[in-house]
């Protein structure tokens, strides 16, 4: 028997390690490079009357890879092929899997980001075919390795796992959509993706691959979480096949051309599955009992998450009414500035929950206290005020909307800035030294509402 072998047929082993880390650092260096910031500089460009052209196109649209495959994608992958085979109480091969992945994700991210951007050196192609394959490889390995362990295990398949195995699909589907992407820019021998695709892509990944995820782990822990009734199972069943099938149609009717009306029946569905998703979750009821904890735990933990989930919401609401008023342009918002939808749903909803989570899980997987829960509390603020001021922008007109797309550029980057501070202490020896102390002296549970 080889030694990954060995490892990977030794629970024991594989458990112990720690496979999320690499991933979240390198999830939180994209983000401050490529992602949060570069969004943030370029909008200040526009603000500062700086003619960008075509150095516009080519920068948003990697910022957009980035921050969706880099940082959500990095984090969620880090934590799927931590969380996955625990849900199925079984093991998961290590470490070339996860080693592989996540050298092929940053190849991609990094390359697709140099090839559109740099053109001096005409190495773009190239870089784009990179990018390309080694994002089919990174998404492809791990589709394969969280798919298998879903299969593995005596256990019964419960939903939560439906919703990942969704996510995997999708993941599939943005790798091949991502190779035509490349293929088209080499052939016409472009840096700018072209629309049409660039929609799909986006669709697919934001809400196929991440969101699908994030509404898997949400249903398989936040009940518990937060003590709230159990999930209503049949509902949640139905979201999946809304949702799903909202995204389906979207990007069959994209593909393909189909009518608008198409387009409005899917984003109709999707907007729907949200709803009773959350309808499901019983997010906004009340506990069924004040929770008993450590104390040091984070309290402001399900702010995050009700403020995420109502982001969603209205991300999918702003997107049937654009559609409407694409149907009928009276109605419609009277302007779209700076891709209000998505980042409703990518900052609003994504981000939000992937540091929300974090709060709850990196503690636990780390058997560390989470430190600084103020400056947690300036990061909700300053996120949910990024959002609001993103949408505010990109659906009023007003003379000073580009200074406030720079304010809400501000205050995400700076969110995430902090945000990385929490994760670095967090990770650090002493966090966990000092959980260690608390355990050791049984410090009662605390009560709390
Ligand atoms: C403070 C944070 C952010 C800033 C300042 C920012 C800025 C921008 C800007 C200026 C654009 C161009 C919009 C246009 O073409 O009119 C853009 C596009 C985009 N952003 Fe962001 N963004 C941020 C966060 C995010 C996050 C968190 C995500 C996803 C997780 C995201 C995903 C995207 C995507 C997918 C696009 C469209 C790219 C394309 O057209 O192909 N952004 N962003």
């Amino acid at each position: 028997m080889s030694s990954s072998d060995r490892h990977s047929h030794n629970p024991g082993l594989w458990s112990s390690q720690r496979t999320y880390r690499p991933f979240i650092i390198s999830s939180l260096c994209v983000a401050l490079t490529l992602g949060f910031t570069t969004g943030a500089a370029i909008i200040f460009f526009r603000l500062l009357d700086i003619d960008l052209g075509t150095a516009w196109p080519t920068h948003t649209q990697s910022h957009g890879m980035a921050q969706i495959l880099g940082w959500a994608g990095l984090f969620v992958m880090g934590l799927g092929f931590h969380i996955v085979p625990r849900i199925r109480n079984s093991s998961i091969k290590f470490p070339w899997p996860q080693r592989c992945v996540l050298t092929f994700m940053i190849v991609a991210i990094i390359s697709r980001f140099l090839g559109q951007t740099v053109t001096s050196f005409s190495i773009n192609n190239p870089l784009l075919a990179v990018s390309a394959i080694s994002l089919a490889l990174g998404l492809g390995i791990f589709s394969l390795f969280v798919g298998a362990t879903l299969l593995k295990g005596r256990a019964r398949h419960r939903l939560p796992e439906l919703w990942i195995a969704a996510s995997t699909g999708w993941a599939i589907v943005v790798a091949g959509l991502d190779l035509m992407i490349a293929y088209r820019m080499i052939d016409s021998n472009s840096v700018i993706v072209p629309s049409a695709i660039g929609k799909l892509f986006i669709e697919a990944a934001l809400i196929g691959f991440i969101s699908n995820f994030i509404f898997g782990i949400s249903l398989q822990v936040v009940p518990s979480f937060l003590n709230l009734p159990p999930a209503r199972l049949r509902l949640n069943g139905v979201s999946l096949v809304c949702i799903n099938t909202g995204i389906g149609i979207i990007i069959l009717t994209l593909a393909k051309d189909f009518s608008n009306w198409w387009l409005f029946a899917g984003v109709v569905f999707k907007t729907v599955g949200f709803l009773i998703y959350i309808l499901s979750l019983r997010l906004y009821s009340r506990k069924m009992s004040p929770g008993k904890y450590i104390v040091n735990v984070y309290r402001r933990f399900e702010w995050y998450l009700q403020s995420a989930y109502f982001w969603l919401l209205i991300g999918g609401m702003l997107q049937v009414w654009k559609l409407i008023g694409d149907l009928h342009s009276p109605i419609g918002p009277p302007t779209s500035l700076g891709a209000p939808t998505i980042h409703v749903v990518g900052l609003g909803f994504i981000t939000i929950m992937i540091i929300g989570m974090s709060t709850r899980m990196l503690p636990m997987f780390e058997a560390a206290l989470l430190p600084l829960h103020g400056l947690l509390d300036v990061i909700l603020i300053l996120i949910n005020l990024s959002v609001a001021s993103r949408l505010i922008a990109g659906i009023i007109r007003f003379d000073l909307a580009w200074t406030v797309l720079a304010l809400s550029g501000s205050f995400g980057t700076l969110s995430i800035t902090l945000f990385g501070l929490v994760v670095w202490k967090l990770l650090r020896r002493s966090s966990r030294q000092e959980y260690i102390e608390l355990t050791r002296y049984k410090v009662k549970l605390k009560t709390f509402e």
